[in-house]
């Protein structure tokens, strides 16, 4: 069959060659027989078209190999096995839904994968103990390093051991220090009050706004100023480079996320084509604008005297690296950075995103926020030019009287979690308490998203999002970590969780206590874009009314 469509082929490019050359082609005649050339290169392209298929054959069959045998499928006493990793590439755009119904019947489950078993639960007790009780048990495991390397390099997200412990350690001084605390408030509170007058602009204007987009564009501008002392003014969109930059980083961040279901990205990387070329060319855009960073701030550190600058987190590792230079490399720096890149920006920006969504689909809870803004920060002036002066009254003091806002961004993270799945790779073979086996060098996932999904978790009502069931009494409740576990658990728990919860109640206080937004097109399905954090895909189109052309009118 193959030999006859080959032949046809052959007859076929004659009579284009024949066709398409000059007259003179007229009086040159074709022999009607292939010559001993051309049969000679037919078979040879015929050979190496059944090699290269044979071997397609034969890496398909040891692919399936190596997922099914050696997992021990069918032994009840290892978690129940509900499909392969392809799984996922199947359900890729709603992969988190996917694993939610998945868990509705089983607690804990697995996919398969060619090296490995990947684990999947939901359970409390499970989670307690790979984050805490046998945290030494577990890392972040080989396969996911060598996924998300190219983007963390060896920051602290991506590494373990003696790394892990340095970069915590300097980091946890870091964040309980005074000095970090008043001076991140202060940055806060500026680009809350910049944020205010942005969106002043578009309600006077009339105008739709993308409330991921400008949050994302606060957050950025927040955790360049605190984490390196850098102003990088693009909420104001003023910053082309920073815009590349940001584009660069998110689409890095959802590349690198492809990786999990690319089983051939290595080859892509290797090749660099595809999806492996276009992430090559964001890192060498994103390299570029970190290290001019580091460099900057490196000169700004060698001017005697300049202890201003030492209040943000690079020039802390940077003075550390003066003690250990062999060590502290631009290039351990440059990880450092886009490590707490990623952790500082899309994390509050997504959940803030999610929660003003909550807020506009219940908008009696927005109204009640907003009243509770009104009652905790007394204000005299009541105009949008007073939108500094407001953001200047928010201090430690009042956020702590926020409970009902703590509660309302508690429960959008519940639902909606930053990072949506997380996990450990076993470095023994070990018994999860809920009774399953595991194999040494399996991955565990504890799926935060589907969590906040589950009645056998939150009861009844766990779908719904009800801001009072963190309340007792009006005063905020906390649950146990492994239970709500959006901020992970354990030694790794964030870092930033305090820091994270002011800077969210700071945007939101200053927003909601000028403004009332509603979704431009209530019809439109919202939903997520799976990646490492849970982004609203195609964005958050907003309308805002000033709260207080409202009370004149009224
Ligand atoms: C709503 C906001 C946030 C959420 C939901 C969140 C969630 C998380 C989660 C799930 C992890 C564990 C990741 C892993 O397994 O490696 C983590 C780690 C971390 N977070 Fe956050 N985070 C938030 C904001 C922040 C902020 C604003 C910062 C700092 C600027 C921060 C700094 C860190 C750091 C440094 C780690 C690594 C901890 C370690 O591995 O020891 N986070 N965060």
């Amino acid at each position: 069959m193959c030999l006859l469509a080959s032949t046809h082929m052959l007859h076929l490019s004659r009579v284009t060659w024949t066709t398409f050359t000059s007259e003179s082609s007229l009086s040159f005649s074709l022999p009607d027989h292939p010559n001993t050339s051309e049969m000679d290169l037919f078979f040879a392209i015929f050979t190496v078209a059944e090699i290269a298929l044979l071997l397609l054959f034969i890496s398909f069959c040891t692919l399936l190999l190596r997922i099914f045998t050696g997992k021990s499928i069918k032994n009840p006493e290892y978690p129940p096995v509900m499909g392969t990793v392809f799984n996922q590439l199947f359900y890729f755009s709603t992969l988190y839904d996917y694993q939610a119904d998945v868990a509705r019947k089983h607690r804990t489950f697995r996919l398969l994968a060619p090296s490995q078993s990947e684990i999947y639960t939901t359970d409390p007790r499970n989670i307690e103990h790979i984050l805490k009780t046998n945290f030494d048990k577990y890392s972040k495991g080989q396969y996911n390093q060598n996924i998300f390397t190219d983007l963390f390099g060896q920051g602290i997200f991506a590494v373990d051991g003696y790394k892990w412990r340095q970069q915590r350690k300097l980091a946890s001084f870091e964040f309980s220090t005074r000095v970090l605390r008043d001076f991140s408030s202060a940055v806060f509170r500026r680009n809350a009050a910049k944020l205010g007058r942005t969106i002043s602009e578009f309600t006077i204007s009339n105008q739709t706004f993308d409330i991921q987009d400008v949050l994302m564009r606060c957050s950025l501008e927040s955790i360049f100023k605190v984490g390196f002392g850098v102003d990088l003014n693009c909420l104001g969109g003023s910053s082309k480079e920073g815009s590349a930059f940001i584009k660069a980083f998110d689409d890095s961040n959802a590349l690198v996320y492809w990786r999990y279901v690319d089983p051939f990205w290595k080859l892509k990387r290797f090749l660099n084509m595809g999806s492996e070329a276009v992430l090559r060319k964001n890192m060498k855009l994103i390299d570029g604008f970190v290290y001019g960073i580091i460099q900057g701030k490196r000169k700004q550190l060698s001017v005697k005297g300049d202890s201003k600058d030492k209040e943000d987190i690079l020039s802390r590792f940077l003075v550390e690296s003066e003690k250990d230079p062999r060590m502290m490399t631009d290039q351990y720096l440059r990880d450092i950075i886009l490590n707490f890149m990623l952790a500082g920006k899309d994390s509050t920006a997504n959940t803030l995103s999610w929660f003003f969504y909550m807020l506009c689909k219940n908008p009696l809870i927005q109204e009640k926020i907003a009243q509770e803004v009104r009652e905790v920060v007394f204000s005299t002036k009541d105009n949008e030019a007073s939108i500094d002066d407001f953001a200047m009254e928010i201090t430690d003091a009042t956020l702590e009287k926020m409970h009902y806002l703590h509660a309302a961004l508690t429960e959008t993270l519940r639902l909606y979690p930053a990072v949506p799945v997380d996990g450990r790779c076993s470095e023994t073979d070990d018994v999860l308490p809920d009774g399953y086996r595991l194999k040494r060098g399996d991955d565990v996932y504890y799926l935060t998203y589907a969590m906040g999904r589950m009645s056998y978790i939150w009861g009844e009502d766990a779908e719904d999002f009800r801001p009072d069931r963190w309340l007792n009494n009006g005063v905020f409740q906390p649950e146990s970590p492994f239970k709500f576990v959006a901020f992970h658990a354990g030694p790794r728990i964030c870092l930033g969780k305090d820091f994270a919860y002011r800077q969210m109640k700071i945007v939101a206080m200053v927003l909601l206590r000028f403004f009332r937004f509603k979704l431009r097109d209530n019809e439109k399905q919202v939903t997520y874009k799976t990646m490492f954090t849970l982004h609203i895909n195609g964005g958050l189109n907003l309308i805002a009314v000033s709260r207080l052309g409202l009370a004149k009118e009224n």
